[in-house]
């Protein structure tokens, strides 16, 4: 079984690579990645010598680059992970995530359609529902209505790719997760944000009044989902994968501080996010139903994981948080 992976210099996909060569012996691996800002060979550092694992730089977006890799390759199915991924940076500059997840997600189609790829599995997101009103979770069938220009491109990508499931036949499958954390977690998302600044002693940026609602998901709980829909779930189907833990951003930050031993005075409440959708929540059931699936991590657990893994990993923090992270930085935190 030969997989093409896209993104997997990034938090998610680097740890789905990690998890699939350690645990599927039978997998190859093309790792096919654009290296932005997000996209960090180090992640797979451990994995760099597998002779099942290669890695090439491109962008989704070059069509006929992604057409000619399709053909020298011939991967047998497609993870697609690779995305601009953050919300913050999609309303500064939206033209990278409108071109990268919606016309890269089509390149990718188109390839794997013209080349005949036996299954497809579109990553995407809870952000597509939007903001969800009390007292209901979104299933698949809830109405999409995203409100940033990250969550539009995704929500355009996963209709893109479910067309292909209607009108080409395409064995696609697309995942919709809830927020993820864990190692290797990039320091412009909330919980690797608030731990790296706290481990620093500085301001933890609170939009708004905090309370907005987020369901937390381990990484490895995610790749394990994804590697469940790959492995058992049905063409044409959409997915849920949620942590089943619904918490308020204050919470989240007071369990940083508090895993840190950081006082509660580095909270500092910053101008909203534009557009700031105030509860998602999802349910899994049909993941769990259909393939056994059902997140393992403890939040509690996962966080003290996470902390631990920004202690032991300070020159990584580091380099990433140098040169262009910190023109973002100043870009998006200044103003507000
Ligand atoms: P990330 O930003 O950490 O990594 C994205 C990766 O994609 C990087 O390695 C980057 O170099 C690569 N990439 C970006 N543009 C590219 C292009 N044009 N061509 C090739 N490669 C390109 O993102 P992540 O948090 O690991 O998210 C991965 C996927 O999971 C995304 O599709 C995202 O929408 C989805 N997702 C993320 C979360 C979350 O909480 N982080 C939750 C649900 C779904
Ligand atoms: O729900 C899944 C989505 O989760 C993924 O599709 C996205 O790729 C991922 O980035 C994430 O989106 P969010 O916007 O929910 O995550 P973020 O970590 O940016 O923010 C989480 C919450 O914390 C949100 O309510 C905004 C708030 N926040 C965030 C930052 C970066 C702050 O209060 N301060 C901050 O500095």
């Amino acid at each position: 079984m030969k997989l093409l992976v896209t993104g997997g210099a990034g938090f998610i996909g680097s740890a789905f690579v990690r998890l699939v060569l350690a645990e599927r012996p039978d997998c190859r691996i093309v790792n096919l990645d654009k290296l932005t800002y997000a996209g960090n060979l180090e992640n797979l550092a451990s994995v760099a010598d597998s002779p099942r694992y290669s890695f090439v730089k491109g962008d989704i977006a070059d069509g006929p680059f992604v057409m000619d890799l399709f053909a020298a390759e011939k991967p047998d199915a497609v993870v697609h992970f690779a995305a601009e991924s953050h919300v913050d940076r999609s309303i500064l500059s939206p033209d990278p995530v409108v071109r990268t997840n919606f016309y890269g997600t089509f390149c990718l189609l188109e390839a794997a359609r013209v080349h005949g790829v036996a299954r497809f599995q579109h990553v995407s997101t809870d952000e597509v529902y939007g903001s969800i009103e009390e007292p209901h979770d979104a299933d698949e069938q809830y109405p999409l209505k995203p409100s940033s220009p990250y969550s539009a491109s995704k929500a355009g990508a996963d209709l893109l790719a479910l067309s292909y499931r209607t009108t080409y036949k395409l064995p696609v499958t697309v995942t919709r997760a809830s927020n993820n954390y864990g190692p290797y977690h990039f320091p412009e998302k909330l919980i690797p944000l608030m731990i790296s600044n706290a481990l620093e002693d500085k301001p933890l940026p609170i939009y708004g009044d905090g309370r907005q609602i987020r369901d937390w998901l381990y990484v490895d709980d995610h790749c394990r989902a994804v590697l469940a829909v790959l492995e058992k779930g049905r063409p044409g189907e959409v997915y849920n994968v949620g942590g089943s833990l619904a918490l308020e951003n204050v919470e989240v930050v007071r369990r940083i501080l508090a895993a840190t031993g950081k006082p509660e005075s580095l909270m500092k409440t910053v101008a909203d996010r534009p557009g700031h959708d105030r509860r998602y929540a999802i349910t899994s059931e049909k993941i769990e139903r259909e393939t056994g699936w059902q997140p393992c991590m403890p939040f509690d657990d996962g966080l003290a994981l996470t902390v631990q893994w920004y202690r032991d990993n300070t020159d990584w923090v580091r380099r990433v948080k140098s040169g262009e992270y910190r023109d973002y930085y100043e870009k998006n935190y200044a103003q507000r």
